[in-house]
């Protein structure tokens, strides 16, 4: 490993003692939050409705009264303390809080019959603007982009009749048993020690590390993978962007081996209005995006091309209701597409997720990400920052990685929970899983300057203690 790949030293006892110092400050200005956090440890399995919730930094997640009543990325919390929200729902509250589009749409179509199994007008309307957008032209709602995924991978596995889903190391696609499998020393292991569920990883997933060109085709040519499922930026795991010519490859690749190609934009999709697809031209056979695009309504959509649609069509033909069979295919979900969440969908895609909107939040995310830029080459800090579309990223190592055990190698749990922890006793939220920070249409020049300040303070402190 290269000097450049290495992480720095960082002082171990200067750190603990920032850490104390940030914790006790949390405590004495989140008391109430830790009140009802203590609380809901007598119905909640983990203390509050997510098991994931209790992964904020501090001791207890804070606990959120609104935003001020106002449009925007503010946050305030039950104890008083606003905050400037970075992490955005980690991409579900892309759009901001409380658009006035989004509150009307929903309170609308609420008043008006929330869920009937029965499209509405609006369903019209985000079915052409979903092509528009994305380019494939045929689409599936469903609840949630971990829903997409798996309705893509079990009809990519009825169409090619092939039992293996190919990912990337370090890789998050939701709940998706397929993807849990990272490489660890050239190695197979499930991720974070996550339980194997009894599902036949070793029969039913593969894994290669991100711009593994070799190692992608080798794992190709058996001819047994159904899809690859890929983001075309990692961002799960720190971030890794594509070499030049890996998308190329990789579309090339599955095509000769007659493997599908999903891409999933759930987080990408902060690159522009048609996500990092529309502007690299990439060309999936199946396309998923989930979180912001209805505003925080839990909602997911998935687009296939012409030609995979004939395939799904000859598998799984559209029967007419006089045929009295089963409606069950496999994949869907009772509230997939019901009428709030595609009212949601409409008003975001129609008012929130803008063109407009887009060149304004990827100006504010590259002042952000010069500010950070900034502030470590300030104080000598020998990390960097990435970023693609909205979505910012700070890794603790000079260089780029190439791959997932690359980043792995950087990870340090003491420091990034003192980097949140630091941010967050300054008003700022980042994401709580890494050190990522989300722009969206919501986010002000305020917020970003914001940001800055918090950052900078963050940063003289760190300089005391990285050699
Ligand atoms: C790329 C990607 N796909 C899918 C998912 C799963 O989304 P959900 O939890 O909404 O099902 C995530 C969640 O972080 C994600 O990052």
């Amino acid at each position: 490993m290269s000097d450049a790949s290495r992480p720095p030293r960082i002082d171990r006892t200067a750190l603990e003692a920032l850490i104390t110092r940030e914790q006790s400050s949390f405590v004495r200005t989140h008391r109430r939050s830790g009140e009802l956090y203590a609380q809901g440890g007598a119905h909640w399995l983990y203390g509050a409705p997510s098991h994931w919730m209790r992964r904020w930094i501090g001791g207890w997640p804070i606990c959120v009264e609104g935003n001020g009543g106002r449009y925007g990325v503010a946050l305030i919390d039950v104890d008083g303390n606003r905050y400037a929200d970075f992490c955005l729902g980690d991409t579900g509250g892309m759009c901001g809080h409380g658009h006035p589009a989004v509150a009307e749409a929903l309170a609308r179509q609420a008043a008006a019959g929330a869920s009937t199994m029965l499209p509405t007008q609006d369903a019209q309307w985000v079915g052409q603007e979903l092509v528009r957008r994305f380019g494939l032209p045929y689409w599936n709602l469903a609840t949630s982009a971990s829903d997409a995924n798996r309705a893509c991978i079990r009809l990519a596995r009825m169409v090619t009749q092939r039992p293996r889903v190919l990912v990337f190391s370090g890789c998050y696609h939701g709940s998706v048993d397929e993807a849990h499998v990272e490489l660890a020393d050239g190695a197979v292991r499930l991720r974070n020690g996550i339980h194997d569920n009894f599902f036949p990883h070793d029969r039913l997933a593969a894994v290669v590390e991100f711009n593994d060109v070799p190692a992608l085709r080798e794992a190709l040519a058996r001819r047994d993978v159904a899809c690859v499922l890929a983001e075309p930026v990692m961002t799960n795991y720190g971030m890794v962007a594509p070499e030049p010519g890996f998308h190329d490859a990789l579309r090339a690749l599955t095509r000769d081996a007659g493997t599908l190609l999903v891409i999933d934009e759930t987080h990408t999709i902060s690159s522009g209005p048609g996500g990092y697809t529309r502007q690299h031209g990439l060309e999936p056979d199946m396309f998923v995006v989930g979180k912001s695009i209805a505003g925080g309504v839990p909602a997911a959509a998935w687009g296939v091309t012409g030609a995979l649609a004939r395939r799904i069509h000859a598998v799984l033909p559209p029967v007419s209701p006089w045929v009295r069979q089963s409606a069950h295919a496999g994949f869907g979900g009772t509230l997939a597409g019901n009428a709030l969440t595609v009212a949601a969908m409409r008003a975001v895609l129609g008012q929130v997720l803008t063109e407009d909107a887009y060149v304004r939040m990827l100006a504010l995310a590259r002042d952000l990400e010069h500010t950070v830029a900034l502030q470590l080459r300030r104080h000598g800090l020998p990390w960097h920052v990435m970023r693609v579309g909205g979505r910012a990223e700070i890794l603790l190592v000079p260089r780029p990685a190439r791959n997932a055990s690359e980043v792995r190698r950087t990870r340090d749990g003491e420091l990034e929970g003192l980097i949140h922890l630091h941010l967050m006793n300054r008003g700022v939220l980042i994401t709580p899983f890494h050190t990522m920070m989300l722009v969206g249409p919501g986010t002000g020049e305020a917020d970003v300057e914001a940001f800055g300040r918090a950052f900078a303070s963050l940063a003289a402190d760190l300089a005391e203690i990285v050699r």
